[in-house]
């Protein structure tokens, strides 16, 4: 897999904030539409800080811009703290001039009978948009990509997904306490994200570099579902210098 190596997540989410400046100007050139898979957790947070900076301070517009997350919690209120929803408005969406009505987010408030007509919907408004343009992932200390864990296939489809234990663990400090941490979540599926026109994969840190040495160089198996992405034709893993301390 194609790798870029940073010294600091800082830099590095400044390169990917341009990659992405970049691609939204050039559709703005020919009047289109960016189409951008978001992720949420701790590691997209610089990014979304460099492009809040880029509109507030270069002017750089999102009136272009459609955007699909990749997950939420279920079940989830858009308005709990613990939210993507809330999120995704507090570090991005409400900072920048991105259209509310062009913004994604899988719904944690459907009934458990709304959910796969839900999810199949999701994925037909990314295909008639003509896909994703761009998609930028986090990965879980497991190899999770979305949130599809161990398992997952490569064919997965958006659906309601139960959460690995450690993904729970992780996540629990945030919901002070594994009893309150979801067992559930929607994610959209490997498939999407494998159809994406170009993903970028970012990771930070020495507690990321055991996964992103098998996800990059290990076989490709659904029990490292980041490992799939070796088979994507146009994948960068932009990293910094601890997340590669692993790679050969
Ligand atoms: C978030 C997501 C997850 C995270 C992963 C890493 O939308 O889909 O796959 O990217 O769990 O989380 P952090 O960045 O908090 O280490």
């Amino acid at each position: 897999i194609n790798t870029k190596i940073f010294e600091n997540s800082f830099s590095a989410s400044k390169a990917v904030a341009k990659e992405i400046a970049t691609l939204i100007k050039a559709k703005q050139k020919t009047n289109d539409h960016c189409i951008l898979g978001l992720a949420t957790g701790s590691t997209p947070k610089g990014l979304y800080a460099e492009l809040v900076r880029m509109h507030k301070e270069d002017g750089l517009s999102f009136k272009n811009v459609i955007s699909f997350n990749l997950d939420e919690y279920y079940p989830m209120e858009p308005d709990s703290i613990h939210s993507y929803v809330r999120f995704m408005k507090e570090l991005l969406f409400d900072q920048i001039d991105i259209l509310p009505s062009n913004c994604h987010i899988p719904d944690g408030t459907l009934t458990k009978k709304q959910i796969s007509k839900y999810c199949a919907e999701y994925e037909q408004k990314i295909e008639s948009l003509g896909g994703i343009d761009l998609q930028i992932l986090g990965i879980g200390g497991n190899g999770h990509i979305g949130f599809n864990e161990a398992g997952s296939l490569q064919n997965s489809k958006t659906r309601l997904v139960a959460l690995d234990h450690i993904t729970r663990v992780a996540a629990s400090k945030d919901f002070s306490g594994l009893s309150n941490t979801p067992r559930t979540a929607i994610t959209i599926g490997v498939k999407q994200i494998m159809e994406a026109k170009r993903v970028i994969l970012m990771a930070w840190g020495e507690g990321k570099s055991n996964i992103i040495a098998a996800s990059a160089e290990g076989e490709v198996t659904n029990k490292v579902p980041a490992s799939f992405l070796q088979e994507h034709d146009n994948v960068v893993f932009v990293i910094d210098k601890a997340a590669a301390k692993k790679l050969t």
